[in-house]
């Protein structure tokens, strides 16, 4: 470094400086700095670099410029799984350097570092390839400038970028967002990318700055740099993927639970008596309900896309219709029961009683069965009119028809035999009732273990 100066010497850099612009000087630049006070720099002694900004700053036009970046994520402000996009806020760091700034700083009052506006300087055009808005950079920002001629640049930037949204695991899913720096005109001829900081210390700024208060956790950050051709170029780029995670307890809380607590209800429903005809009305209601929850809770659920959770939402409301429709067969089995038995087939009947045997060796015999089988009919509410029947007509018929005494006997027999049907097909009704339950039971379960298995991975 020359140590001596002198106005030629500077008419002799402007000089230099112009001759360059051509491409043909490659000696290195030395910025007048007796413009270095504490009250101000000379514009003056920049005047040659302001001047060449139109340019890229490199003494020889086949060196390219090496440009570090680095971000520090400071809010995510948005993801929009319709449009599928991600807005975060970032500021973003760029340094390279301009060979023809150089000072020494023990000449120039100890000065290492001057911010200089960018209008003045030359600006490498690193954008974001994802980003679906434009550059909404704050005028007047500053850069700083070091004495060996490095320049630093931050800016703020609200960036809407496209981001493959997966949200088949909604309330519980994980994001991986995309944001590829590159330049917009320089191919790797002119303009290498490089990294400011390692990938961790953007990830740990990032965790210290992120302001994620709202929806969603922000996990880490890492990098890869594939090199990005179109047509015959070929262009430098740094791609960051964006990990975030959902928090999920606005829609546990608000999904998931009363959800849970509905389906609880209507298998408990179940033990009210099929006889009592209280059961179907109640699963009517509960369905209705249900509807009013889906309806209400549609706002929550994203509006693109089939989520796991809107298949288990799917999976409950037709738990709920077929348990209706269980209701409705049972109902009407006790009906036929009850007023009309058909005869029971010889399988059915040996199904039966080898199922209510005893010792219970079939799993499927409730309890419910056997109490309908102990139970005396009148107890049955179902069972009022046969019985009635059967207390009724033995009255009239001995004191009616004299010599109708066998024809009494056949008709209590067959009011016997009649009795006996009811009693089996009730048997049966509730046999079938406990069946289909326990079916529900493990239908339910074994959904309800795979959605959970399916969220947990
Ligand atoms: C720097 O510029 C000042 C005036 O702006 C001049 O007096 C001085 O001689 C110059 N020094 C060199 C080394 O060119
Ligand atoms: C620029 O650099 C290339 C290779 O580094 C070299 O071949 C060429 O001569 C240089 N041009 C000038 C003007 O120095
Ligand atoms: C960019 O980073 C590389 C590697 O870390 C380093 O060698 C180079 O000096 C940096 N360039 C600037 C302009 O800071
Ligand atoms: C994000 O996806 C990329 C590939 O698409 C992968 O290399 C990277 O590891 C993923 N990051 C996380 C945190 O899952």
């Amino acid at each position: 470094m020359e140590v001596g100066w002198s106005a030629r010497q500077g008419v002799l850099l402007c000089l230099t400086v112009s001759l360059l612009l051509q491409g043909r000087a490659n000696t290195t630049f030395t910025i007048n700095c007796s413009g270095f006070h504490q009250d101000g720099v000379d514009p003056a002694a920049f005047q040659a670099i302001f001047n060449q900004k139109a340019f890229r700053p490199v003494t020889n036009y086949s060196i390219p410029t090496h440009v570090n970046i680095s971000f520090t994520l400071s809010a995510i402000l948005e993801v929009d799984a319709q449009l599928q996009l991600l807005t975060s806020f970032l500021w973003f760091n760029m340094i390279w350097a301009n060979p023809f700034i150089s000072w020494d700083p023990e000449e120039c009052d100890n000065v290492n570092k001057l911010t200089v506006t960018t209008e003045n300087l030359w600006l490498p055009d690193i954008f974001i390839v994802e980003s679906m808005n434009v550059d909404q950079t704050p005028e007047g920002l500053s850069a700083y400038v070091t004495s060996d001629g490095r320049i630093a640049y931050s800016k703020p930037m609200r960036v809407t970028s496209i981001c493959n949204l997966d949200i088949f695991y909604f309330p519980f899913d994980q994001q991986n967002c995309t944001l590829t720096f590159s330049s917009f005109l320089y191919t790797v001829d002119s303009m290498l990318l490089g990294m400011e900081k390692e990938v961790w210390e953007i990830k740990d700024t990032s965790q210290d700055v992120v302001r994620t208060q709202g929806e969603w956790e922000f996990l880490g950050i890492s990098k890869a740099t594939p090199r990005m051709v179109v047509g015959s170029s070929l262009f430098d780029q740094i791609m960051f993927y964006v990990a975030i995670r959902r928090k999920p307890n606005l829609y546990v809380i608000n999904l998931l639970v009363p959800s849970g607590f509905l389906m609880a209800i209507d298998a408990l429903s179940f033990y009210l008596p099929a006889e009592s005809g209280n059961r179907a009305p109640f699963k009517i209601t509960l369905l209705l309900g249900y509807n009013v929850f889906l309806l209400m809770m549609n706002k929550l659920l994203p509006s693109s896309g089939t989520p796991l959770i809107s298949v288990y939402f799917a999976l409950c409301l037709s738990l709920m219709v077929l348990s209706l429709l269980e209701t409705v067969f049972i109902t009407y089995l006790l009906h036929l029961a009850t007023t009309q038995p058909p005869p029971m087939p010889g399988w059915l009947h040996s199904l039966l009683l080898h199922c209510t045997c005893p010792r219970k060796c079939c799993p499927t015999a409730s309890h419910k069965g056997n109490k309908g089988l102990g139970l005396p009919p009148a107890q049955l509410p179902g069972l009022k009119e046969p019985v009635e029947l059967v207390e009724k007509s033995p009255g009239p018929g001995e004191a009616e028809v004299a010599g109708g005494l066998g024809w009494t006997r056949a008709q209590r027999e067959q009011e016997a035999q009649r009795q006996h049907r009811v009693e089996l097909w009730v048997q049966f009704s509730h046999m079938m009732d406990t069946l289909l339950f326990r079916l529900y039971l493990l239908f339910l379960a074994s959904s309800i273990l795979t959605v959970i298995g399916l969220w947990s991975t």
